[in-house]
């Protein structure tokens, strides 16, 4: 089983390039196969997940090319079957996209129920609401989910909660529904605006993503394009936040700094130092960082997907701060392994009460899911002594080549997955 070991204690310094967003490329690689021509999509992330989806579009029938490490070709043409059951399908959240797409274009998909990191019940009762509006039938047998339109129609859909899957899946079997759209209460993250872009460059008429009301206009048909993925915006704001947990200097390229303010106003309030430039942004630590208070919201408000990691920078913060999560009610599973770091943290409900210490040390501890996983890295990178991470599978579902982009700025860590592996990486950083 792969590990991390880390020695702690080295202020990250240097530059490390965003890859794409994760989030956004899954929805993007299942509305790659609403056509029969061949779509490119550049600035792909090479992540578990991605992978995963990528066998299982493979998997229905359609011929995907790896061009490069982060750049593939996929060609729908050739599916050959609307039923998704692939063995780690069941893993990934994101092959609910594979509903929606397949909807839009052949009226009818079984998709196994998704899975995904363990952070709360997550339930998909407004995919089913969108579906099923717009003229679908949607029933659950034996682990799949089954949908079927003989007509797919437009229809106006008021989202009872704000979900970023629920928006996207809808906006993409709606693309190829007869009629009109509108889908009231929909997210506004970035991944939204990024996969309606990608729809668009196809031929699909959206207009309003970004904004709460996104109208969509069926269109027949959609076509070929090449489209480059955007930045990762949690990747980027994990990079920024371990800047402030070991006191260091990172610039962090390749980012749209717009998709991260709600970040870089946190990091400017606890006492970092924020250098903005037009696809860059640079963090620099500071030897004292204070508390705040913070509460995970939809775009534009502070990501849930960014919560483990300012807990760990405030657990290393002068005074006391409170960490709200209202999006997923099983984030805090962390908490116990930080603890056991020497943080000082106590949850009640959906509250953190962070007590900030001067200092962490090192321990062996499991990360729980992706964000938690690498926040728990940073730990271990700001923690005095050695700091061993089990389960690191999690963290690669979502972080391309994070030891290499972390040993760049000077981190002392190595996946090893041996004892002995784990004791030639201590006689060397010793
Ligand atoms: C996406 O999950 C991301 N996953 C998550 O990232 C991210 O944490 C989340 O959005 C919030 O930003 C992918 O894009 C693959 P939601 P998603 O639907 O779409 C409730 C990561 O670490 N809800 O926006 O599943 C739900 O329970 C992962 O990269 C319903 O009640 O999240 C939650 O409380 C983890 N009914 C809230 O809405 C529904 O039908 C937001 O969830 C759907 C959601």
């Amino acid at each position: 089983m792969e590990q991390y070991i880390i020695k702690g204690g080295t202020p990250l310094r240097g530059e490390v390039d965003i890859s794409g967003a994760k989030n956004a490329a899954l929805a993007i690689l299942a509305a790659a196969i609403m056509t029969d021509e061949t779509v490119t999509i550049d600035n792909l992330p090479d992540v578990r997940d991605i992978n995963v989806l990528l066998q299982a579009i493979e998997g229905i029938g359609a011929v995907v090319v790896r061009e490069s490490r982060n750049c593939v070709k996929i060609n729908g043409g050739t599916i050959r079957s609307v039923t998704v059951d692939y063995e780690y399908i069941r893993k990934i959240r994101a092959s609910y996209y594979l509903l929606g797409a397949l909807l839009g274009r052949f009226r009818e998909a079984e998709v196994a129920l998704p899975g995904g990191c363990d952070i709360g019940t997550r339930p998909i009762d407004q995919h089913i609401k969108g579906f099923k509006a717009m003229g679908a039938n949607v029933k659950i047998e034996h682990g799949m989910i089954k949908t079927k339109a003989d007509r797919l129609h437009g229809n106006h859909i008021y989202m009872d909660v704000v979900s970023v899957g629920a928006t996207i899946n809808v906006m993409l079997a709606a693309a190829l529904a007869e009629g009109n759209t509108i889908l009231e209460n929909a997210a506004k993250e970035p991944h939204v605006v990024d996969v309606a872009n990608m729809l668009n460059s196809m031929g699909a008429n959206i207009k309003g993503a970004g904004t709460d009301v996104i109208r969509i206009k069926g269109v027949a048909k959609l076509h070929k394009t090449e489209y480059s993925v955007i930045p990762d915006q949690i990747e980027a704001g994990t990079f920024m936040f371990a800047a402030a947990a070991t006191k260091g200097d990172i610039l962090v390229k390749n980012v749209i700094p717009k998709h991260l303010e709600a970040i870089t106003a946190k990091l400017l309030e606890i006492g970092c130092t924020i250098e903005e430039y037009d696809d860059a942004v640079r963090v620099i630590g500071a030897d004292e960082l204070y508390c705040t208070q913070v509460k995970t919201l939809p775009y534009p408000g502070y990501p849930t997907d960014m919560q483990p990691q300012i807990v760990v920078t405030l657990a290393l913060s002068k005074g006391t701060s409170i960490v709200t999560e209202s999006i997923f009610e099983n984030r805090f599973k962390y908490v116990a392994e930080l603890n056991r770091m020497g943080a000082n943290i106590k949850v009640e409900g959906n509250t953190a009460i962070i007590d900030g210490v001067s200092e962490l040390t090192g321990a062996e501890i499991n990360a729980p899911d992706l964000r938690a996983g690498a926040a728990l890295v940073m730990a271990g990178l700001a923690a005095k002594g050695f700091t061993i991470i089990d389960d690191i599978v999690y963290i690669q579902r979502g972080y391309e080549n994070f030891e290499e982009k972390l040993k760049n700025l000077g981190a002392n860590i190595e996946k090893v997955t041996s004892e002995k592996e784990a004791m030639k990486f201590k006689m060397k950083v010793s």
